[in-house]
């Protein structure tokens, strides 16, 4: 049987690109959408039509009742549940420096990026330690390790979110579960066209080592090999997908 795998957030964006890239790996994959039902559609049949097995299913992924109906319906339909990518982007970032930014603002960002993964890893565990066998990957970002640009909220949120993927690792590696952060930089999605085809797109470029800014294929690419079972033994880490930003001295300097 193939390896029953959710992603969140699926329906458009990286999510989509790493739903489809899952589909040519075997994965059976459920496209999980909050608002997009047509899109999921979209992204199933694209999956069907290049010979993989795919299905869609709506829900707020920050919604806990939502998501147990999710995952109560993937176990009746599929007896199980291997891999989870928690990708969902339930929060964009309000990028402002502290003096612009207010609490509400801020406390959005943080929440809505820890419920999207707070809800769902509770939620699969159960099933995932009766199996005795399970692989969580959270999508993270660099911006966790960067300062300035008007990072402050995202920054925080995405470096909350790789300390709770470190403590459900180790929570659960007895277990048989496994979990991994992959951390992009800037990838350009729907979220992020406007921003990176204007100048700062043309800066990040200048800066990457690969003098491009990253699409989602890089990205579902190492989500795809992250979410393998046979590297169980990397657990608890982050693997960045930076092109090549972090060897630059000192980082991106904007
Ligand atoms: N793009 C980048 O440069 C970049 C860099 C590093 C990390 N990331 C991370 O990568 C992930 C995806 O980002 P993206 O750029 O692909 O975002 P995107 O283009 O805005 O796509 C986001 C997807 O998330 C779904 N979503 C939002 N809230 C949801 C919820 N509560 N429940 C279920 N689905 C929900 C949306 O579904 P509906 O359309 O159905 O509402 C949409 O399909 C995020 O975690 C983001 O932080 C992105």
């Amino acid at each position: 049987m193939p390896s029953t795998t959710l992603v969140t957030g699926a329906a458009r964006g990286l999510g989509a690109s790493i739903a489809r890239r899952l589909g040519t790996r075997g994965h059976h994959v459920i496209v999980n959408y909050r608002s997009s039902a047509a899109d999921a559609a979209e992204v199933v049949r694209g999956i069907e039509a290049a010979g993989g097995s795919a299905s869609s299913a709506g829900a707020d992924v920050t919604d806990p009742s939502a998501v147990d109906g999710l995952v109560t319906g993937i176990l009746a339909a599929r007896g199980r549940i291997d891999t989870v990518v928690v990708n969902a982007n339930t929060a964009p970032p309000p990028f402002a420096a502290l003096a612009d930014l207010s609490w509400t603002a801020f406390a959005a960002k943080v929440t809505g990026e820890l419920a999207g993964a707070f809800h769902i890893t509770k939620r699969v565990l159960a099933p995932m330690r009766a199996q005795g066998a399970g692989r969580i990957v959270y999508i993270g970002s660099t911006a966790a390790d960067y300062v300035g640009g008007g990072r402050l909220a995202h920054g925080t949120a995405k470096s909350a979110l790789a300390t709770f993927a470190r403590h459900v690792a180790a929570e659960t590696a007895r277990d048989g579960v496994s979990v991994l952060v992959v951390a992009p930089g800037a990838v350009r999605t729907p979220a992020t066209a406007e921003i990176l085809d204007g100048e700062r797109g043309a800066v990040l470029a200048r800066e990457s080592v690969l003098g491009r800014v990253l699409e989602p294929e890089d990205v579902a690419e190492a989500v795809a090999m992250a979410a393998d079972p046979a590297l169980h033994a990397a657990t608890g880490t982050t693997l960045r997908v930076d092109g090549g930003w972090s060897v630059l001295v000192g980082g991106p300097s904007s």
